[in-house]
């Protein structure tokens, strides 16, 4: 359900009493004060911010708040996936409770994926669930991360392993600060977007290949692809909120991508998570055609795309060497999407044809691992 009537789009995520909306348009940071007035009972409010974003947007951000009377404090953390820990996850919760954050007030995540995650985390368990708004800055952040409800952080045994489900009351989506984000982190989030085209879209996936540079550019196409993308993951959420069958979907290349960020050691300056999507998704198709689920033309137009794109297609294009294929084999079997033994991958049947394969061979892949390092 979307809103045509303005550049501005509303993405309804239906939850029964826990639905939201996610606004999506430029200028939503000078709004977002009237925005939360309108929605918010409470007067205060804490905001959780990096310090790549926080010298950027905080001040613009606070500004709004304070014109409509709302009550505003912040703390910076520091950029990048290690602020994803406890540590950093007992300060966010004490300067909550420092700032008395009562129950209709709220907390507020300004930046990319890690910023959500953690800041959603500690809204989900301050005071037993606190009212959470997040200002999604990073393109992943605002076509994946912000929705669904998904929050946590790292352990030392892998990513993303403790946290909550917890959903925001609000999500304000600003296209106009993707402009400031580094090309690489933009291409790295229109990994995601491609993505909804290739679960079950062929007809956005072939928009988008016409659209593109419109979308880099920051013309009306990229709030029609927003809009999109978060339309799609709203709709697998509502269906299937805590990833029972059909949300493992939106994994579509990502236990090759997973594997490829371990193997990686998650050193950005190789491989940043929407990379490893892009390769993650070119060897699902290359592998469905090496199953003859599709067509191998189904992977030459996803390659063609995304290399168009800028985005690296193959493991090649990872700087440095990978382990050999036995290794990452390793990383696929111990991907959490390994099910009683068996692998769980996403293939394909086509462009937008994507499915859950429960049963895949791991001699399979193996073998298609190792030629692919071949050649
Ligand atoms: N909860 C979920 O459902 C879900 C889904 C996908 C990914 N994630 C998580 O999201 C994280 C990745 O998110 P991300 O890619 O946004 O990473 P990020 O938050 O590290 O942002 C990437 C970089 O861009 C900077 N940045 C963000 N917005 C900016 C802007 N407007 N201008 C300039 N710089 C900006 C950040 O400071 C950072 O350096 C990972 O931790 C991943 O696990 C969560
Ligand atoms: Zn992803």
């Amino acid at each position: 359900m979307t809103d045509t009537s303005s550049t501005r789009r509303t993405v309804r995520v239906e939850l029964g009493d826990r639905s939201y909306d996610i606004l999506i348009g430029p200028g939503l940071i000078a709004a977002a004060g009237s925005e939360i007035a309108a929605r918010l009972k409470g007067r205060r409010i804490a905001i959780v911010t990096d310090a790549h974003v926080g010298p950027v947007y905080l001040d613009p951000f606070m500004r709004s708040l304070a014109d409509k009377g709302i009550e505003a404090v912040s703390l910076v953390l520091p950029a990048g996936e290690k602020t994803k820990s406890f540590e950093h996850l007992m300060t966010v919760c004490d300067s909550v409770l420092g700032a008395r954050i009562e129950r209709n007030d709220a907390v507020v995540a300004l930046g990319g994926g890690v910023i959500g995650d953690l800041t959603g985390f500690a809204a989900g368990i301050v005071r037993r669930g606190s009212r959470f708004i997040q200002v999604p800055t990073s393109l992943l952040a605002q076509v994946d991360s912000s929705v669904g409800g998904k929050t946590g952080i790292n352990s030392r045994h892998g990513k993303n392993l403790i946290g909550v489900f917890h959903q925001p009351d609000l999500v304000l989506a600003d296209t106009d600060v993707l402009d400031t984000l580094s090309p690489r982190e933009f291409r790295a989030g229109y990994a995601e977007v491609a993505k909804y085209g290739l679960i079950d879209k062929p007809d956005f996936f072939a928009w988008l290949e016409k659209n593109w540079k419109d979308i880099f550019s920051g013309g009306a196409a990229r709030i029609e692809a927003i809009a999109t993308s978060c339309q799609a993951k709203a709709d697998v959420v509502a269906a299937d909120e805590r990833e029972n069958g059909l949300r493992a979907l939106l994994n579509l290349g990502h236990t090759f991508g997973h594997a490829l960020e371990a193997a990686t050691e998650y050193d950005s300056r190789r491989l940043v998570h929407g990379e490893g999507v892009a390769i993650g998704m070119v060897l699902a198709h290359q592998f469905s055609a090496r199953m003859n689920l599709a067509s191998p033309d189904a992977a030459r137009r996803v390659e063609a795309h995304l290399k168009d794109v800028g985005l690296p297609v193959s493991m090649r294009e990872i700087p440095g060497e990978l382990p050999p294929a036995e290794r990452l084999m390793d990383a696929i079997a111990q991907d959490k999407k390994v099910k009683s033994g068996k692998l769980t991958f996403i293939l394909t049947r086509g462009i937008g044809q994507s499915f859950v394969a429960d049963d895949v061979p791991a001699s399979e892949v193996l073998s298609f691992l190792k030629d692919k390092y071949l050649r």
